[in-house]
């Protein structure tokens, strides 16, 4: 019997990235897998990599900030699997610049993707959790939360994301339903490639430099986070409960 066994995992932004990596840290201890993803393309090509390696699998594309599509997809998932027992909010968008450059789509894109999405998703599933008296719901914030050059939309969304995620915790406490967040710092995916282009320095040369910053002495990788994740995922986890878990090599970068 492994970890997950019986569990049904609903992971957003999960076609690439962080989210690839832990819905499938999820599918290897034996749960089933939902991924929603707005990149339909990705997300084909990730469903057929996970049917091949015999996980059970499904997939929608979807936008997290459009209630219908969330909605939709909530329901497919309940409606193939019979539940939702972990809820990973995990899809996420960068609209990086300078406030003074920052544009009222940079700030609306990067709240709605991350803050709406985060609500509808939860509140989509928090229906069939409470049901059935038990729940995970994990958010995935990031050390921007405490402030990050050219990002004050999304500092703002990452820390409104763990306000997001301690007042779940108490609401949904009774019902056997833990929130959490997990908080990354650098971690080395497709969105940090695109921060690195932004600022026009080779990829390489952007990890060596934060490497050099990091306690540990090196990045992070998507599985330093899908162990987080699985770490509150877990059942025995019941009393851990609107924590804040920076996986970032050291205390907050
Ligand atoms: N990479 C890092 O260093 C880092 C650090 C801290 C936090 N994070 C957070 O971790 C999460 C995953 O980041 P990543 O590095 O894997 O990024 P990524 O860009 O590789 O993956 C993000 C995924 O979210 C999907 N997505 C974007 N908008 C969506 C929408 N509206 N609806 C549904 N799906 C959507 C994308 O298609 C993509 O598959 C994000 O929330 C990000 O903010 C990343």
């Amino acid at each position: 019997m492994k970890r997950f066994s019986g569990r049904v995992a609903f992971v957003t932004g999960a076609s690439r990235g962080i989210g690839k990596t832990i819905a499938e840290r999820f599918a290897d201890e034996g749960a089933k897998v939902c991924l929603l993803d707005v990149n339909g393309e990705n997300l084909e090509t990730t469903i057929s990599e996970f049917k091949a390696k015999g996980y059970d699998v499904i997939g929608q594309t979807a936008d997290v900030s459009v209630r219908e599509q969330v909605e939709a997809a909530v329901r497919a998932a309940v409606q193939t699997f019979g539940k939702i027992d972990i809820l990973v909010n995990n899809a996420g968008i960068i609209r990086d610049n300078l406030l003074y450059k920052m544009t009222d789509d940079d700030w609306d894109a990067v709240m709605n993707v991350h803050l709406k999405g985060a609500f509808l998703s939860a509140r989509a599933v928090q229906k069939y959790m409470v049901e059935n008296r038990y729940g995970r719901i994990i958010n995935i914030s990031s050390t921007s939360a405490l402030g990050n050059r050219g990002q004050a939309n999304y500092a703002t969304a990452k820390a409104g994301l763990q306000g997001f995620t301690k007042t779940l915790a108490i609401e949904l406490g009774k019902f056997g339903i833990t929130t959490n967040a997990v908080a990354p710092g650098f971690i080395e995916t497709d969105m940090t490639k695109a921060t690195a282009e932004r600022l026009g320095v080779s990829f390489e040369d952007f990890i060596a430099y934060n490497a050099a910053q990091i306690p540990v002495g090196r990045i992070g990788k998507p599985e330093d986070i899908a162990n987080a994740v699985l770490f509150f995922a877990m059942e025995e986890s019941s009393f851990v409960n609107g924590q804040v878990l920076y996986v970032a090599g050291g205390p907050t970068n």
